[in-house]
C-alpha cells in the first residue's frame, strides 16, 4: 500500500527508472545465490570427496575410451590425460572409497586397455603398471570401454520401443562422408519441438551450419572435437532465445527448455539413423563473442551447445560411458 502510493507520487519516467534497477539488483542477488553455490559445491576450489573425484575419474577415463573409437586411434594418445586419471584413482584409493564403484571400476578397464595397446610402444607404463599391480579386485571385471557396432545394428535399435530406441544412442564420434539431407534435419526439429517448455514458449533456436569452412572454424573454437571433427557434415548449434523469458526468476530457464529440446533432437536425430555427437560450449566470453560474430548469431540468442551430425559409417566404435547404478540417482522422501 505505502509502496503503491509511494509509486503513484513519482513521475513515471522516475517510476520506471526505479522498477528497473530493482529488478536489476533482485537478478543481482539470485544470481549471487546462483554463484556461491556453484563455488562451495563444484570443483572451482576441489575438496576431493567422493562425488568429485568419481566425476574426475569418469571425465578422465572417457578421454581413453574416447581415443579408442576415433576414426584413427593415435599411438600414445592422452598420456597427459592418463596421468591425470592415476592421479585421481589414487587419491580416491587412499581416501577409502568404494573401490566398487562403477565409474572406479570402468577407469581401471580403461586404464588396462591403455596399457595392453601400448605395450611394446614409445610410452612410458611404468606408473600405469605400478597402479594396475595394486589393484587387487577379485569381482567382475567392468566391460571394455568401448563397442563396435554396425550401422544397421544401430538403425534397426533405433525404430523400436522407446527403451531399445533410448537405450542404443550412443554419441557417434566418426561420420560418413555422405551428405546429411538438410530436409531430414529440419523434420528432426520438428519432432524436438514437441518437447515441452515452460508456459510452452519454445526458446530453443537451431542454427545449421552447412559448409566444411564455417563448420571448421566454429570447432577450432570448440573444445572437445579433437580426433572426429573433421568428419562432422553438419553442426547444429542450439540456441535460446532469451527475449521469451521474463524477471529474475526465470534466469536460468534458458538452460531447462533448451536442454530437454537438445535431448529430444538427439533422440530425433538417431531415429532417423543419423549419427549425432553434443558438443559443449563451456567457454569464456571471448570465444562466445567470437562465435557469435562469425556465423551471426542473434543477440538474444544465448549459445547452449552443439551437435555434430553426419551419416553412419557400415562399423562403428562406441564409447561405452559407463552409467553409474539407477538407484544411485534415486532419493525416496
Ligand atoms: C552438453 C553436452 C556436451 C558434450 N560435449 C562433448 C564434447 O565436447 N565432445 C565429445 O566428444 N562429447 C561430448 N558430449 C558427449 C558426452 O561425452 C556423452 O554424451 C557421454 O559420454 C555419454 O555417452 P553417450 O552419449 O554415448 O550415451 C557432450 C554431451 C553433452 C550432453
Amino acid at each position: 500500500m505505502i509502496k503503491r502510493l509511494f509509486y503513484s507520487l513519482m513521475p513515471v519516467r522516475l517510476q520506471k527508472t526505479t522498477r528497473r534497477c530493482l529488478l536489476f539488483m533482485r537478478l543481482v542477488r539470485q544470481s549471487l545465490y546462483d554463484i556461491r553455490r556453484y563455488v562451495s559445491s563444484s570443483v572451482v576450489y576441489p575438496i576431493d570427496d567422493p562425488v568429485q573425484l568419481e566425476a574426475k575419474i569418469t571425465a578422465c577415463s572417457h578421454v581413453i575410451e574416447k581415443g579408442f573409437t576415433m576414426p584413427c586411434t593415435k599411438e600414445t594418445f592422452g598420456k597427459q590425460n592418463v596421468d591425470i586419471l592415476l592421479a585421481a584413482l589414487q587419491r580416491y584409493k587412499s581416501k577409502g572409497y568404494s573401490l566398487e564403484n562403477t565409474q572406479y571400476r570402468s577407469a581401471v578397464t580403461a586404464l588396462k586397455q591403455y596399457f595392453e595397446f601400448h605395450k611394446g610402444k614409445n610410452v612410458d607404463l611404468s606408473e600405469i603398471e605400478k597402479f594396475l599391480c595394486s589393484d587387487n579386485h577379485h569381482g567382475q571385471p567392468a566391460h571394455s570401454c568401448f563397442l563396435k557396432k554396425t550401422k544397421d545394428e544401430i538403425i534397426q535399435a533405433a525404430g523400436q520401443d522407446f527403451q531399445t530406441h533410448a537405450m542404443n544412442r550412443y554419441s557417434i564420434r566418426n561420420f560418413d562422408s555422405t551428405p546429411v539431407d538438410i530436409e531430414i534435419l529440419k523434420d528432426a526439429v520438428r519432432i524436438a519441438q514437441k518437447s515441452p517448455s515452460c508456459c510452452n514458449r519454445q526458446c530453443a533456436r537451431v542454427y545449421i551450419v552447412e559448409t566444411r569452412e564455417k563448420i571448421s572454424a566454429i570447432l577450432d573454437i570448440q573444445n572437445g572435437n579433437r580426433g572426429f571433427g573433421d568428419t562432422i557434415d553438419k553442426l547444429l548449434i542450439i540456441a535460446a532465445n532469451l527475449s521469451v523469458f521474463e524477471g529474475h526468476k526465470e534466469r536460468n530457464q534458458a538452460f531447462i527448455d533448451g536442454g530437454m529440446f537438445a535431448m529430444s533432437l538427439l533422440y530425433a536425430l538417431h531415429y532417423y539413423g543419423l549419427g549425432a555427437c553434443a558438443l559443449n560450449w563451456c567457454v569464456t566470453k571471448t570465444e562466445d563473442v567470437k562465435l557469435r560474430k562469425a556465423i551471426n548469431i542473434q543477440e538474444s540468442h544465448t549459445i547452449l551447445m552443439m551437435i555434430g551430425v553426419g551419416n553412419l559409417p557400415e562399423k562403428v566404435k562406441l564409447c561405452r560411458s559407463q552409467r553409474k547404478h539407477y538407484e544411485d540417482l534415486i532419493s525416496l522422501r
